[in-house]
């Protein structure tokens, strides 16, 4: 994935929200984009996924540039995994699931099959057939993930996939991570965690103010700043500890 000067104003917006971003990630990796509230992530990957327009610059996402003409097919290589739980509350997990599986263009005894498996390895198989509105935070952040790799996208973006929930949903989501990258696929995920950041990703962007200011392998970004014991310290040098809104 390679990002080259892009910029976004909001339209009405007077500051704007990403002001001149270049970064690369190599396939295969898992990569983070880090930064504080309002650093402009979520506008970043929603770029990427082309949900939201950019003012300038341009995106290649899985070696195509992210334009009208290609939209389709990225859309077909990419998971999106939103900061916002996108589920229909008043249907259960497997309804959820089929649903997003249609949409994909999945359908039948197959989908079914992988619905299954994946409730099951999301440790959700005893809630299947349970409103969502019934179900606790961590349990639709995991069907949130699910209905975004039924049709197995080789490159995973997620949009903040720990936040708020609790210790087990996040070690499991973080395994399935690993997992999910060692078969072969690309993730990008964003966080404000950057321990978290540190201990998944073999390399991290780290933007604030819709900018860049680091990028590298997180290892090494601490190596580097030879006064910062991890990477919130790499963080906190570069930003200060004003209060980001
Ligand atoms: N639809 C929008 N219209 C106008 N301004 C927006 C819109 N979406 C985001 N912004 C603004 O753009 C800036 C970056 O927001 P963005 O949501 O991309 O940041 P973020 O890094 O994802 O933050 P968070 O960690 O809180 O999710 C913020 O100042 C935000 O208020
Ligand atoms: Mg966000």
């Amino acid at each position: 994935m390679v990002v080259k000067d892009l910029h976004k104003t909001y339209n009405g917006a007077v500051e704007p929200s990403v002001a001149g971003l270049d970064f690369s990630f190599p396939e295969g990796r898992i990569a983070g984009l880090l930064g504080p509230n309002g650093a402009g992530k979520t506008t970043t990957i929603s770029i990427i996924c082309g949900i939201v327009k950019a003012s300038a610059g341009t995106v290649t996402v899985c070696q195509l540039p992210q334009d009208a003409m290609h939209r389709e097919k990225i859309k077909q290589m990419i998971g999106i995994v939103p900061q916002q739980i996108a589920l229909f509350p008043g249907l259960t997990a497997f309804e959820n699931l089929i649903y997003f599986g249609n949409l994909y263009g999945l359908k039948g005894a197959s989908l079914r099959r992988k619905v299954n498996h994946y409730l099951e390895i999301f440790g959700l198989e005893h809630a299947a057939n349970k409103e969502v509105s019934k179900f606790s935070g961590g349990m639709k952040r995991r069907t949130n993930i699910i209905a975004a790799i039924l049709h197995d996208p080789k490159l995973l973006i997620l949009d903040e996939p720990t936040a708020g929930v609790d210790v087990q949903s996040r070690n499991m989501i973080l395994q399935f991570l690993k997992e999910y990258n060692a078969s072969g696929n690309s993730i990008l995920y964003t966080s404000h965690l950057l321990e978290e950041a540190q201990a998944l990703c073999d390399e991290v962007v780290i933007m604030d103010q819709g900018k860049l200011i680091a990028q590298g392998d997180p290892h090494e970004l601490v190596e580097i700043h030879g006064e910062c014991r991890n990477l919130e310290d790499v963080f906190l040098h570069y930003t200060g500890h004003a209060v980001r809104d």
